[in-house]
């Protein structure tokens, strides 16, 4: 049984009954609502652990009047009695990572817990550069990065070229290794792109300062994680991007290039599987997507529009506006799949009122064929059409809602179809940004 902090308040005690560890990811393209989500749960955690991604991750956090916006440090940061986790699966740009400090630190959230894992990579200038002049390079078929290096970083660490946290406290290795990295990155950079040379003392000196700053924070995470919970402590591992997003499992190429999905918070931390819980899918009543690829159930209609309107859909870390479309099922139905999901966490309920009728994908038809499994080719999922179910909407602004009964029994007849189609409890809906803007819907166990 684990031990109940004082002072937590009732709503948070009933989650603490039998759970330890805890991963909360994105079902879709990402920005599903991951930060809001893992700040309401980070009320009781011990620790919150980023597993993958960079500060291509844009997570926003409102507690009560103020907005922070988190690309790295994770959202559970907000928490006084929670530690902050970057685990060894992500990618680190260093002058990022102390900007988001100091940022926290200005506005009165202490830093000073977070932990840094010595094995997570560094995103280096030319990794940078060369992400964006590879995306101008590609034109009509670009990605659509958030061009933070985060591809040519991962690259790196797959080839083996990669330079990592600890490399930062060794100045041998870390010449050595900027040395080989420049030969050829220069190379590319100029022969390809048409570029200037980057210089190899500029960027030691700028990351020995770094070092010197990030040194309090360099911890060995993957013992720091495995020992939380084996000592029953309460531990979330908070996702970037999403299911869809994933090198593997997502619409390649137009995804990220680690793992969001669940497989990536046990390699990207370094624990088993037999060390998780619960697996917690976060999904939009709706959905969305940034930067290019093939998106089934989109809107580019007044109804899309509207959604980006209500809903707010613009990047966190861009700027830039995100495409938005209906609720598509067949791509729930493989994340709650690929993720082994436990339960979901709906968020974003309210943006939906007002729309007359909704429609939710339950198939798609592609090139003469009927799919309800998520298509494994490309092709296919360029061509596909959505089969649309539609349901009753709602008028009734539902944003102060708190008890399941309340809400218009449209929405409810809503989220009864999602659960039923995809076959995982609904077990939270969020009606608002602010943390306490919660429905619970978890059965409470017979007294
Ligand atoms: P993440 O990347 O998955 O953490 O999501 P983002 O933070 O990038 O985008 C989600 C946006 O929706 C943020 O601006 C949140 O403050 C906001 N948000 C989260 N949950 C809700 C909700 O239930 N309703 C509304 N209206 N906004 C929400
Ligand atoms: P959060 O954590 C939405 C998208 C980019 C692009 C593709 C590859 O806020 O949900 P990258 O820079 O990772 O190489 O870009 O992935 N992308 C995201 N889209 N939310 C995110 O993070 C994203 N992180 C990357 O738009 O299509
Ligand atoms: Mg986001």
């Amino acid at each position: 049984m684990l031990s109940i902090p004082r002072g937590c308040p009732a709503w948070a005690r009933r989650y603490h009954r039998s759970v330890a560890a805890r991963i909360i990811l994105g079902t879709q393209w990402g920005d599903e609502g991951k930060g809001k989500v893992t700040d309401f749960f980070a009320e009781t955690a011990d620790l919150v652990v980023r597993y993958q991604g960079g500060n291509n991750a844009g997570h926003t956090v409102v507690v009560g009047e103020e907005r922070f916006a988190l690309s790295l440090v994770p959202s559970g940061v907000m928490n006084p009695g929670c530690t902050p986790v970057i685990a060894s699966g992500c990618v680190v740009d260093p002058g990022v990572l102390l900007d988001e400090i100091d940022m926290l630190a200005s506005r009165g959230v202490d830093p000073s817990r977070l932990r840094l894992s010595s094995n997570a990579h560094l995103i280096m200038p030319y990794h940078r550069k060369l992400d964006a002049v590879k995306e101008r390079y590609l034109g009509r078929q670009k990605i659509g990065t958030t061009k933070r290096g985060i591809g040519p970083a991962y690259a790196d660490k797959y080839a083996r070229q990669g330079i990592r946290v600890q490399d930062l406290f060794d100045t041998k290795i870390l010449n050595d290794k900027l040395d080989i990295a420049l030969a050829e990155k220069n190379k590319i950079l100029t022969r390809v792109y048409n570029q200037l040379p980057m210089d190899a003392l500029e960027i030691t000196h700028q990351y020995q300062e770094y070092a010197e700053r990030l040194r309090p924070y360099v911890d060995d995470t993957s013992l720091l994680v495995a020992s939380a919970i084996e000592s029953g402590r309460d531990v979330l591992f908070e996702g970037a991007q999403g299911t869809l997003l994933d090198i593997d499992h997502g619409t390649y190429p137009f995804v990220t290039s680690s793992n969001p999905t669940a497989g990536g918070a046990l390699t990207g931390t370094g624990i088993g599987p037999k060390a998780i819980d619960e697996v917690i899918g976060v999904a939009k009543a709706y959905i969305s997507r940034v930067g290019t690829g093939p998106f089934p159930t989109e809107l580019s209609d007044e109804i899309g529009e509207a959604m980006v309107r209500i809903g707010g859909e613009y990047g966190t870390v861009t700027g830039r506006r995100r495409r938005c479309g209906w609720l598509d099922l067949v791509a729930l139905r493989y994340a709650a799949r690929v993720n082994s999901l436990t339960s979901l966490f709906v968020t974003k309920l309210d943006v939906l009122s007002g729309f007359e009728t909704l429609n939710v994908a339950t198939a798609y038809s592609s090139l003469g064929s009927h799919y309800t499994e998520f298509p494994r080719q490309q092709r296919v999922l360029y061509n596909c059409t959505p089969v649309l179910q539609e349901l009753a909407g709602w008028e009734t602004n539902i944003s102060e809602v708190r008890n399941a009964a309340d809400l218009p029994k449209e929405a409810r007849a809503y989220l009864r179809f999602i659960e039923k189609d995809v076959g995982v409890p609904i077990r939270w809906v969020s009606v608002g940004p602010e943390r306490s803007q919660v429905i619970d819907l978890t059965p409470t166990p017979a007294s």
